[in-house]
């Protein structure tokens, strides 16, 4: 982390009441040299997009935040029934990051629909909704729940959460059960579905070739790495769950290489994230051929960062003689 001396500390920033950014208040920006569209009608005004799980359901850091500024939000994970998640203790820093058990808590479709999309919907800004199920009918059925729903621009189906036992992550490791469930999805929507692909596999452009070929609109990654975190002292785990999911600056390289990958093997667009801590990082991802970006863990330090991170993306695509952001996706020189 770019905090602290020893490379790791959180800073916790204090809330306040800076700007607000609700359609209502006409905070829409014009068209920008960092907009871009990632398909069936999901037009990002810049690809900064705020990854799931660590925005909530965006209430909060619309306080905090200009979200007009930035691409979209991707909401935390919802599925059929509300979940508690894990026990505690579910969160712990490491160097350069952090591992969670979280657990994919959250309010549920109906609660989601009822209490969370009224404030989501007056956004001025996209708003994935991240999906995840114990099986591929409760995929289904959650979307077919939010398909009438107004304000939405798009779903993110997460077949990759590492810290649930037996559900979401079966299905990100194998390329027919990928293929299956996204097709029965495409069936029923023409909503955006991007696929999140978990780096926890032995090969992830299979995954996102098995997500293209069924109908996937985009792919994300990375979600977050296998990990584990011990206290020598008292010769426990740092987590109840023993294990975990490891994010932030310590696994960019990774989230780097896959990213890579992915966007040698596939035609649609690839959107990255990992460890993404400021605008370089962000300008790597794009030249490793991410056409778009997500920020989690480091929204925890910078509630801004996104807004910051589009801004800076905006003024360097803007300057005289700067590349398009199309030419500059994936253009990296390897020879
Ligand atoms: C506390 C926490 C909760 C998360 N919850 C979800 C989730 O509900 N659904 C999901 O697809 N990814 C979830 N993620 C993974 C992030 O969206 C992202 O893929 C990962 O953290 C890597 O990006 P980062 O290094 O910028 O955080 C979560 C990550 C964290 C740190």
């Amino acid at each position: 982390m770019p905090t602290g001396k020893s490379g790791n500390s959180f800073v916790i920033v204090p809330l306040s009441t800076t700007p607000n950014t609700m359609k209502q208040q006409e905070t829409a920006k014009p068209t920008t040299r960092a907009a871009l569209s990632l398909g069936r009608g999901l037009e990002l005004r810049s690809p900064v997009l705020l990854a799931s799980g660590t925005v909530s359901y965006g209430e909060e850091l619309s306080r905090l935040s200009d979200l007009s500024r930035i691409g979209g939000i991707v909401t935390k994970a919802i599925s059929l029934e509300p979940r508690t998640g894990n026990p505690p203790q579910r969160i712990a820093e490491t160097p350069s990051g952090m591992i969670n058990a979280i657990g994919l808590a959250n309010v549920g479709v109906e609660q989601f629909i009822a209490e969370k999309v009224p404030f989501l919907r007056e956004l001025d800004t996209a708003v994935i909704v991240n999906i995840a199920g114990r099986s591929i009918d409760d995929y289904l059925e959650v979307v077919a729940r939010l398909e009438g729903v107004e304000g939405l621009n798009g779903y993110e189906i997460n077949l990759s959460c590492p810290n649930v036992k037996g559900e979401c992550m079966i299905m990100g490791v194998s390329c027919e059960a990928t293929f299956e469930i996204v097709s029965k999805l495409r069936q029923i929507t023409n909503r955006h579905l991007m696929i999140k692909l978990t780096p926890n596999v032995t090969s992830i452009s299979s995954i996102a070739l098995a997500a293209e070929e069924a109908g996937a609109d985009s792919v994300s990654l990375i979600n977050t790495v296998v990990g584990m975190a011990i206290n020598y002292k008292t010769r426990r785990p740092l987590l109840k769950n023993i294990t975990g999911g490891l994010s932030g600056p310590a696994i960019k390289p990774i989230a780097l290489a896959k990213v890579w990958e992915v966007y040698n093997a596939v035609k649609i667009p690839v959107v990255g994230m990992g460890g993404i801590a400021g605008f370089e990082d962000a300008m790597e991802f794009l030249l490793a051929g991410a056409t778009a970006l997500q920020i989690g863990t480091m929204n925890f330090v910078y509630p801004d960062i996104g807004e910051k991170v589009a801004i800076a993306i905006e003024e360097f695509f803007s300057a005289p003689g700067a590349p398009s952001l199309k030419e500059y996706s994936g253009s990296l020189i390897t020879t």
